[in-house]
C-alpha cells in the first residue's frame, strides 16, 4: 500500500506500509531477548568459567538494561567439546555451571524481576558421552541401541569407505567408523558437527518421545520456552543420498551465503567453486519431516500456561521457506539471519527488512532481528571490515583487522535500527557495551572445534565468546573474583567495561537503555512499518521509516544529511552536529529516532 502526502514545503513524501500493527499480547511477539553465553557472562565461583550463580548475581544488570527475556546457551552436563552443544545429560546441569538448584534459583530470580527465560535445546545430536551413544557403541549392528543414531555400513568391498560423501559442518568427514566388539573395524556413524556429536535418528519414535519428555522436564521447572539448535537439520532425506555441496558454519565468502546451510557446488572433484546462495536444500537440511516434530512440540507447549515459545535456529532460505517453521501450529519465531548477514547498505537492509516482514506476516508470525550471537564475528567488528565481502569465519592476529571506531559507530547505528523495528529482537551479551571481537586471540588459546577440524584454516568462534568486562579496575575486568578467565580478554576491553559506561550519557550502554525504554514507551515491538521516501534527507543511502509515532532514519552513506525540521529527536546513535542554518545533521553511519508531530 502506498500513501502519498504533500508536505508543507512541497516535497512529495511517499509512505509504503509493509507491516501493520499486531495487537496480540503474546510476550514473545515483541520481546527483546538477551542471549547469555553462560561460560563467558559472569563467574561466581572463581574458576575462570562463567556459571549460573554468576548469572543470577548479575540479573540486576539485565533488568536495568530493560530487556524482556533471556536465552541461555546450553548449561547441561557435557564434555564441552562444542561449548556445551554436545549434551551428555539433558536433565542435569554441568558441574562447571552449577546444579539444578542453581538453575531453579536463576529461574525464580529472573521471574521475580519480570524477566522470562528461554533455554537451549539441542535435538539434532547428543554428545558421544550420552548414555545412549555409549550403549550404541557397546551394542551390535542392527540393535535397538544403534537405531537411535545414524549408524550405517560403509561402502566398498570391506566397508572401508563412508556410507556417503557428506562432510561435517566444522570441516572434515561427516562419518566416523567404529570398532566393533570383536576388535574389527565396523559400522560408521553420522555427525554433521564434531566427531563427538553423533546425529540422532529422528525417524525413531523413541527419539521423539525422549525429547518430548525433556521438554516437559524443563517446562515443569518453569522455563518460558526453548531456542532449538539446528532446527532445520533433524530429519535427513531418505537413503542419505550423496550431495555435492558444502555446509559452512559461520562464514559466507559470497554476499548472502549463510551459515549451517548447504551451498550447491558443481560436481567437479578438483576445484569445487562456490555458487551464489539461494539453494540450501542439501539432503540433511530443511526436510519436510522436521515440521511434524515441531507440530508435536507445539502441542506439548500448548498444554502449559503462560505463552511458552519455541525459537528456531534454522539457516533456511529464502524467507518464505523459513516462515514455514512458524506456521500457526509449529514454532513461534525464528532467528532472522538474513538481517544479520546483510551488508551495511540502506538498499540491502531495506530489502531484507521488507522481505522478512512480508514473509512472516504471511504466516502470522513475528519477525525477529539479530545482529550477533556466539557463532559469528561480533557485529562491531564485522561492520568495521570492508562491506560486501561476506561474513568472516573468525578473525586472527594475522588477518586484516577491522576499523574499530568505524565498526562501533555502525554497530550502534545498526542496534538502534534493529530496536526500532516491529517484532522481537535479540541482543547478544556484550553488544550493549559495544564489545568488539577479540581479533588477536592467541591461537594456542583457541577451543572451538572449528579451528581444529578445519585444519587451522578457520579461526572459529572463540573471539566472540570472550568473558565480559564488568569493571575496568578489577581482575579479569570483574568477570571472575579470582581474575581467572577461560579465554584471555584483550586490553581494549577495559575501555568497554560496564563501570566506564553506566551513567555516562551517550555511552553504548546508556544508548541501548534509552532505546529499550523508548521502544517500550512507544510500543514499537507491536507497531507498524511504513517506508518513507522523498524526505529532504532522502538519498539511496538512507533508510527512513515510520513505526507508530516514531520516524527512524539510518544513514549508511558517506555524507551528512539534514534532518527535517520540527522533529523531536528521541535518541541517536551518536551526537548530531548542527548545520549552519541550525538544522540537525545526520552524519554517516548514524541512526536517529524522532517523534513526529
Ligand atoms: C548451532 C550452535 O549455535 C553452535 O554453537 C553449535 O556449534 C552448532 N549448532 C552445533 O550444535
Amino acid at each position: 500500500m502506498a500513501l502519498v502526502t504533500e508536505r508543507p514545503d512541497d516535497t512529495t513524501t511517499t509512505t509504503s506500509v509493509v507491516h501493520t500493527a499486531n495487537p496480540s499480547p503474546q510476550w514473545w511477539r515483541t520481546a527483546v531477548i538477551y542471549q547469555v553465553y553462560p561460560r563467558s557472562f559472569a563467574d561466581g565461583d572463581g574458576d575462570g568459567v562463567g556459571d549460573l550463580p554468576g548469572i543470577t548475581a548479575r540479573l540486576g544488570h539485565l533488568a536495568r538494561l530493560g530487556i524482556d527475556a533471556l536465552w541461555l546457551s546450553p548449561f547441561y552436563r557435557s564434555p564441552q567439546n562444542d561449548g556445551g552443544y554436545d549434551v551428555a545429560d539433558y536433565r542435569d546441569i554441568d558441574p562447571l555451571f552449577g546444579t539444578l538448584a542453581d538453575a531453579d534459583a536463576l529461574l525464580a530470580e529472573a521471574h521475580r524481576r519480570g524477566l522470562r527465560v528461554l533455554v537451549d535445546l539441542v535435538p539434532n545430536h547428543t554428545s558421544s558421552e550420552h548414555p545412549w551413544f555409549v550403549a550404541a557403541l557397546a551394542a551390535a549392528p542392527g540393535s535397538a541401541e544403534r537405531a537411535r543414531y545414524l549408524f550405517r555400513e560403509g561402502r566398498g568391498p570391506d566397508g572401508a569407505e563412508p556410507p556417503n560423501n557428506w562432510r561435517s559442518v566444522f570441516g572434515g568427514p561427516g562419518w566416523t567408523r567404529v570398532t566393533e566388539a570383536d576388535g574389527r573395524p565396523g559400522q560408521w556413524y553420522l555427525h554433521l558437527f564434531d566427531v563427538t556429536q553423533p546425529d540422532l535418528d529422528w525417524t525413531n519414535p523413541e527419539v521423539a518421545a525422549e525429547f518430548e519428555s525433556v521438554l516437559r522436564f524443563w517446562l515443569d521447572r518453569g522455563v518460558d520456552g526453548f531456542r532449538v539448535d539446528v532446527a532445520h537439520g533433524l530429519v535427513k532425506a531418505e537413503g542419505l543420498p550423496d550431495w555435492h555441496g558444502t555446509s559452512v558454519l559461520l562464514h559466507s565468502p559470497l554476499e548472502g551465503e549463510v551459515s549451517v546451510a548447504g551451498v550447491d557446488e558443481p560436481t567437479t572433484e578438483t576445484a569445487p567453486e562456490r555458487v551464489q546462495a539461494g539453494n540450501h536444500h542439501g539432503p540433511m537440511w530443511d526436510q519436510e519431516g522436521v515440521h511434524e516434530v515441531y507440530r508435536a512440540w507445539h502441542r506439548v507447549l500448548a498444554e502449559y500456561d503462560g505463552d511458552r515459545a519455541l525459537v528456531a535456529e534454522a539457516w533456511v532460505e529464502p524467507m518464505p521457506r523459513l516462515a514455514r517453521y512458524l506456521r500457526a501450529d509449529e514454532m513461534h519465531q525464528a532467528f532472522n539471519f538474513a538481517f544479520l548477514t546483510a551488508a551495511w547498505s540502506a538498499p540491502a537492509l531495506r530489502e531484507v527488512i521488507t522481505d522478512a516482514l512480508s514473509a512472516m506476516d504471511a504466516v502470522g508470525a513475528p519477525t525477529t532481528w539479530v545482529l550477533s550471537n556466539h557463532d559469528v564475528v561480533r557485529h562491531t567488528s564485522r561492520l568495521g571490515l570492508p562491506q560486501g565481502e561476506g561474513m568472516p569465519g573468525g578473525i586472527g592476529a594475522a588477518d586484516p583487522q577491522p576499523d574499530e571506531e568505524l565498526g562501533l559507530r555502525r554497530a550502534r547505528a545498526a542496534a538502534l535500527l534493529m530496536l526500532s523495528l516491529p517484532g522481537s529482537a535479540y541482543v547478544y551479551q556484550g553488544e550493549e557495551l559495544g564489545l568488539p571481537e577479540h581479533t588477536t586471540l592467541d591461537d594456542a588459546e583457541r577451543q572451538d572445534p572449528v579451528w581444529l577440524r578445519s585444519g587451522h584454516t578457520e579461526r572459529g568462534r572463540d573471539g566472540c565468546r570472550v568473558p565480559l568486562p564488568w569493571s575496568s579496575t578489577q581482575p579479569a575486568l570483574g568477570f571472575s573474583p579470582t581474575g581467572a578467565s577461560w579465554l584471555s580478554q584483550p586490553e581494549s576491553f577495559a575501555g568497554y567495561a560496564l563501570d566506564n559506561q553506566q551513567g555516562v550519557p551517550g555511552s553504548t550502554f546508556e544508548t541501548y537503555r534509552a532505546a529499550l525504554r523508548l521502544r517500550r514507551e512507544f510500543a514499537l515491538g507491536s507497531g507498524s512499518l511504513a517506508w518513507v521516501d522523498g524526505l529532504p534527507v532522502g538519498t539511496a543511502q538512507t533508510l527512513a521509516f515510520v513505526n507508530r509515532e516514531v520516524l527512524v532514519l539510518t544513514n549508511t552513506g558517506t555524507t551528512a544529511l539534514p534532518l527535517p525540521a520540527d522533529l523531536d529527536v528521541l535518541v541517536t546513535s551518536q551526537q548530531l552536529p548542527l548545520a549552519e542554518d541550525g538544522a540537525w545533521l545526520v552524519p554517516p553511519d548514524t541512526t536517529v529516532w524522532a517523534r513526529i508531530g
